[in-house]
């Protein structure tokens, strides 16, 4: 509903930038896709086998018995010291625990970035096509989000140089990316991370998805080669589990007090006792063993997926790309055929994506799909890409 178009004497006029809020396209997808018997590709939902409810039930005891008290009481906005440190070690950079800020989750990372530097009409630069819950994040604050140019490699770097005007900031995911996939290459992270420095432009380094890969960790992040000048947003959402709403910036002094001053405001800090459990669950070294379960499960089924593929939507005309890590695998319907227009009716087939037109700052390529391979099983994977491709058939142009 527009501004105008609510009644004054009700008293109700909403701020111009509620406007900019849409509902998000995936979650009315997400709504579809819980009708019972729908496989649903929409989701980016981590699978639920690799929760590790055991040792959370046993951290959740500990915490409570070791300092009760301290774990439900206000804390500091910066995060749990213990866990901030953890952080700070796990990173493949020396970062200074100080630097980094604890954030309910990545999104709330986006939330503060945008806040603290996006003004109405300032210029945002992102991928294309790029992480839809970032642009969500960012509209609020009324950017000129500009999309650039972007190939199997990752963003051009010509096109970035040619657009890059007077943008606050480049956002940017080099890992296994949503929605594509993709990652970027040691190359072309050395060829932005140079220009981006020549050009005085910050980076926001988005890496929920870096830990997942399957056969060979990605290159080094770009915020390892040069962290004053980008800030980095890492998740515990795809490692551990997404309802702990956990995560982290890491951040360079000249935006850290600022970041820290918008997280007061916006909630004071993040839930204490998720902090202490999750510090509880990695302190003897977990992640090292239960990440490589995560990789195993999820590179199987983006095989089965791939396969799927390849025996069913081939001989149509579908083209895929070969994701080497995280939870999604981008598509391209043939000519003629429209993602959009394509969902319906593969619903009524009993099986959901999510159109790749989302995910765009600006012009859509609309015969994009994103399949997540991680929420069905091989099984589901098999019957739900038999069920695409019928639903592909039959929208073919004759
Ligand atoms: C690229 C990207 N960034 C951030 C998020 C937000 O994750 P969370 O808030 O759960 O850490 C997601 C979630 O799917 C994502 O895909």
């Amino acid at each position: 509903m527009k501004r105008d178009e609510l009644s004054p004497a009700l008293g109700w006029t909403l701020a111009r930038r509620a406007e900019r809020m849409n509902p998000s396209v995936l979650r009315e997808i997400l709504k579809v896709t819980e009708r019972p018997g729908i496989i649903s590709f929409a989701g980016g939902l981590p699978s639920p086998r690799t929760f590790p409810v055991a040792e959370f039930a046993e951290a959740c005891d500990k915490v409570l018995r070791a300092d009760g008290p301290g774990a439900l009481q206000y804390a500091a906005s910066e995060g749990y010291g213990p866990l901030r440190e953890a952080v700070a070690a796990m990173l493949p950079w020396k970062v200074d625990p100080a630097q980094v800020l604890i954030t309910t989750g990545s999104q709330q990372g986006l939330d503060l970035v945008a806040k603290v530097m996006i003004d109405s009409g300032s210029r945002v630069l992102v991928e294309t096509p790029t992480y839809l819950g970032a642009l969500q994040a960012f509209a609020p604050m009324e950017p000129e989000a500009v999309g650039i140019a972007s190939d199997a490699e990752g963003m051009d770097v010509a096109d970035l140089r040619a657009r890059r005007g007077d943008a606050r900031f480049l956002y940017v995911l080099p890992n296994f990316q949503n929605p594509t996939g993709r990652t970027m290459s040691e190359p072309r992270r050395q060829a932005l991370v140079d220009t981006a420095r020549e050009l005085g432009l910050p980076i926001v380094e988005d890496n929920p998805y870096g830990d997942l890969w399957f056969d060979a960790p990605p290159p080094a992040p770009l915020t390892a080669r040069n962290p004053e000048g980008c800030i980095y947003l890492g998740s515990f959402s795809k490692v551990l589990a997404p309802g702990l709403r956990l995560g982290f910036i890491v951040a360079p002094p000249a935006v850290f007090p600022k970041l820290l001053q918008a997280k007061q405001a916006a909630d004071l800090h993040s839930p204490g006792f998720n902090q202490r459990m999750v510090f509880e669950v990695m302190r003897d070294g977990f992640l090292d063993r239960h990440v490589p379960t995560i990789r195993a499960l999820y590179k199987a089924q983006r095989d089965a997926m791939l396969a799927a593929l390849a025996r069913e939507c081939a001989e149509l005309g579908v083209t895929w790309n070969v994701p080497d890590g995280g939870m999604f695998l981008w598509a391209r319907l043939p000519q003629g055929v429209n993602a959009i227009d394509l969902l319906p009716k593969a619903v009524e087939r009993d099986v959901a994506f999510v159109p790749g037109a989302a995910f765009y700052a600006g012009a859509a390529d609309t015969r994009t799909l994103r399949l997540s391979f991680v929420t069905a099983s091989e099984e589901q994977i098999a019957t739900g890409i038999a069920a695409l491709a019928a639903a592909i058939r039959e929208a073919l142009p004759c």
